[in-house]
């Protein structure tokens, strides 16, 4: 079977074995079928760049519901099944009046692989409203709960991306929203200028995802029209140090100070000034919006992302002496 539906990049790879995961028991029987030794997860597709067939029986997380499991006047905690896509989830919350996720509008993938990166954009992280999710081990095909604490949560970083890599599957994710008195965050430049353009002073959760949309809609390609999958590097953090010397080299660079000894560099920024922006090589390329995203115009293979990747990373290292990495998960 063709996986290039299941990938938002839209790279054309095989699978052995298919099968579409609707339910905890699903996946305890799949895992336990012995088909194949090797299981691979896929659910959005969209954190994931594929460079060949995978020789093994896929999973295609695909399980469904939100439970109300507790709730006051000021707060909501919600249960979400894996399989729920993530932005249509994020309007359910804002149609019910919930409040805590409006600044991840329009984030590609689905609720279960949210906690693998901390997904996070226009100030707001997943961990933020994170109380908890549930995985199931791959090894006993018992379900385990990960507090926040647990999760070890950074920048796009989680224990699912290190320890726990490939050892769990989560099957559900617990958040906690607001019903009143939400905590607004309009403090990124772009939020407040898109709000002044919509000619909103006073915003309510829904405008912030309004605005967030359209921003969103103006710098990142639709998968649906052109592959990518969003930002495919990430934003290289360096020391004090060297951030003094790269001021001054560059003082016109955009930063963001996260603590006395690291700076975070926008990597778009970094790949614009090495003149990569909206170049294109073969079918693929780097999206004329955001150089933070590489784009498959039709058929380009995983490998020839890859390889313009590394062509990216080598050129950013020797022109600013920064070494930056994927974001995405390369499969080999
Ligand atoms: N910039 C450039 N050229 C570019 C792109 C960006 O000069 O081609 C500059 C911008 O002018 C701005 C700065 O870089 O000064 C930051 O740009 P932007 O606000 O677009 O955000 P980003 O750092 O490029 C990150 C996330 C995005 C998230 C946005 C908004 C990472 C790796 N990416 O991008 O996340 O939406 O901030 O919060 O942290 C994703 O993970 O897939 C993703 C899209």
């Amino acid at each position: 079977i063709s996986l290039q539906p299941y990938n938002t990049f839209g790279i054309e790879a095989k699978a052995r074995y298919f099968c579409e995961i609707k339910s905890i028991d699903d996946l305890r029987t799949a895992l336990r079928l012995d088909l194949h030794p090797r299981k691979f997860v896929i659910s959005g597709g969209s954190n994931m760049l594929i460079t060949q067939d995978i020789d093994a029986l896929v999973l295609y997380m695909n399980i469904k519901g939100i439970e109300v499991m507790a709730e006051d006047e000021a707060q909501v905690t919600l249960k979400i099944m894996a399989g729920e896509n993530w932005h249509q989830m994020v309007l359910w919350t804002l149609d019910q009046g919930y409040g805590g996720l409006e600044n991840m509008s329009l984030i590609p993938g689905n609720t279960g692989t949210a906690p693998i990166q901390n997904i996070g954009a226009y100030g707001v992280e997943l961990k933020d409203s994170f109380v908890s999710c549930e995985a199931m081990d791959v090894g006993n095909q018992e379900l385990k709960t990960f507090s926040k604490e647990a999760c070890r949560f950074g920048y796009r970083d989680s224990y699912f991306k290190n320890q726990g890599k490939g050892k769990y599957i989560i099957t559900s994710v617990t958040l906690q929203l607001t019903k009143k008195d939400h905590k607004k965050n309009t403090s990124y430049g772009a939020i407040e200028a898109k709000l002044r353009e919509l000619g909103v002073s006073d915003p309510t959760i829904k405008d912030i995802s309004r605005a967030v949309i359209a921003i969103r809609r103006e710098k990142l390609p639709d998968p649906s029209e052109l592959g990518n999958s969003g930002s495919f590097f990430k934003n290289p953090i360096i020391d004090a140090g060297k951030f003094k010397q790269f001021a001054k080299d560059h003082p016109k660079a955009p930063f963001y100070k996260i603590s006395d000894d690291a700076y975070k560099i926008p990597a778009g920024w970094l790949i614009e000034q090495c003149g990569f922006k909206g170049k294109r090589y073969g079918d693929a390329g780097i999206h004329k919006n955001q150089a933070l995203v590489l784009v498959n115009y039709g058929k380009a293979s995983g490998n020839e992302i890859l390889e313009l990747a590394k062509t990216i990373m080598e050129k950013v290292r020797q022109s600013f002496d920064i070494q930056i990495v994927p974001e995405v998960n390369i499969i080999k």
